[in-house]
């Protein structure tokens, strides 16, 4: 079980980020981030996406594979995206002037070859399990800090769901909140009441994770609460000796939550829910953050049951996250009015949580 209280006050005092302002923090840009959805961008279209405040034309060549331009036109700074594809390159919408996927300019139709002015800045851009990243940092890091895959949203043993999101905080906001468990209390009204007890703690350089178990101190589960964990135990295991358990883990800058049930405790096996979530800032100073995801059920037993279930799962899950946005939200304000983190954190961690996102963030 967690540190009890004395120790909870002690590293209270012992564990600052080292006078870090973690909302001034900027997300560190040599990691993969998700910008849009593969069926968003079909061959020959283009989108407009920011990552930071940095501008970024999305496109898809006649190839089918995905390209990420500065979305600024190196002659009159207009919008990239509002041009047009031909073949895997970009002309812009303005005076034509072509690009190749790696930004440089290939034509100025009203110009000779030898009069090519400079052209614009590439970012390396990969489909991963239906979303399309960019790496707006080093290049040369790109290839070896690539996610293999996306949670469970492509097994067909699970049903899925995306995370679609803006939301009008700084991203470590996300994080810290899914983290920390001990906020049931505010989704009093969709689970009842909860009781989050920690049963540990690790963290690294790069990642921090926390485990908990769940107990009920009054009311009712809800039934897309239900049929996520309840339909996945098997008649009888209310007789075993077994837990719920669930795992949250940031590996910066993506985070997991993932819950076991029953005798499918072990991590070795496959949790009944699979969250994976990235969130992805927006403006130039991160004070908004889209929220790319997947909430992955593992199918129950009985055939057909999770799709009538369905409705009930996502009702749920959208009323817990619209909670979450407010709140995070309201913490995002109380920042900017204060102008300063004056967060007075006494999970442990939350602040193992803190001190990962300080280190691998970059100061403004
Ligand atoms: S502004 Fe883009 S071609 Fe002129
Ligand atoms: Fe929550």
């Amino acid at each position: 079980m967690l540190d009890d209280q004395a120790t909870l006050a002690d590293s209270c005092q012992t564990s600052v980020q080292g006078g870090v302002d973690l909302r001034r923090t900027a997300a560190n840009p040599d990691y993969w981030y998700p910008l849009a959805w593969s069926d968003e961008l079909k061959a020959g279209q283009i989108i407009g996406r920011r990552f930071a405040g940095d501008p970024i034309a999305l496109y898809r060549g006649a190839s089918g594979k995905v390209f990420a331009l500065e979305d600024r036109c190196a002659h009159r700074q207009v919008p990239l995206h509002l041009g047009v594809v031909t073949g895997d390159a970009l002309k812009c919408h303005y005076h034509g002037w072509a690009y190749d996927c790696s930004g440089k300019c290939t034509d100025v139709p009203y110009l000779g070859k030898e009069r090519r002015p400079n052209g614009v800045r590439s970012y390396p851009a990969r489909e991963i399990d239906g979303l399309i990243f960019i790496f707006p940092g080093r290049p040369e890091l790109a290839e070896a800090r690539l996610p293999a895959s996306l949670g469970s949203a492509q097994r067909r043993d699970y049903k899925t769901r995306r995370l679609n999101r803006e939301v009008a905080c700084h991203y470590t906001f996300m994080h810290e909140n899914l983290f920390d468990m001990n906020h049931q209390f505010m989704h009093r009204k969709q689970m009842g009441s909860i009781r989050a007890s920690c049963l540990g703690r690790k963290h690294g350089d790069g990642w921090a994770q926390v485990e908990y178990s769940f107990s009920r101190t009054e009311g009712k589960s809800s039934v897309g609460e239900r049929v996520i964990v309840d339909l996945m135990r098997t008649r009888g295991d209310e007789h075993q000796d077994f837990r719920d358990h669930m795992q949250i883990r940031t590996d910066y800058p993506a985070q997991s939550l993932k819950v076991w049930v029953g005798r499918n405790i072990q991590e070795t096996q496959d949790p009944v829910l699979d969250v994976w979530l990235c969130y992805t800032p927006l403006d130039a100073q991160q004070r908004t953050n889209r929220t790319f995801g997947y909430l992955s059920v593992k199918k129950p037993p009985i055939p057909g049951l999770i799709h009538l279930a369905w409705p009930f799962v996502v009702w749920f899950t959208e009323n817990i996250f619209r909670e979450d946005k407010e709140i995070v939200e309201y913490e995002q304000r109380a920042h900017d009015a204060q102008g300063s983190d004056w967060n007075n954190e006494v999970f442990p961690p939350l602040r193992d949580l803190r001190e990962v996102l300080a280190r691998c963030g970059v100061p403004f």
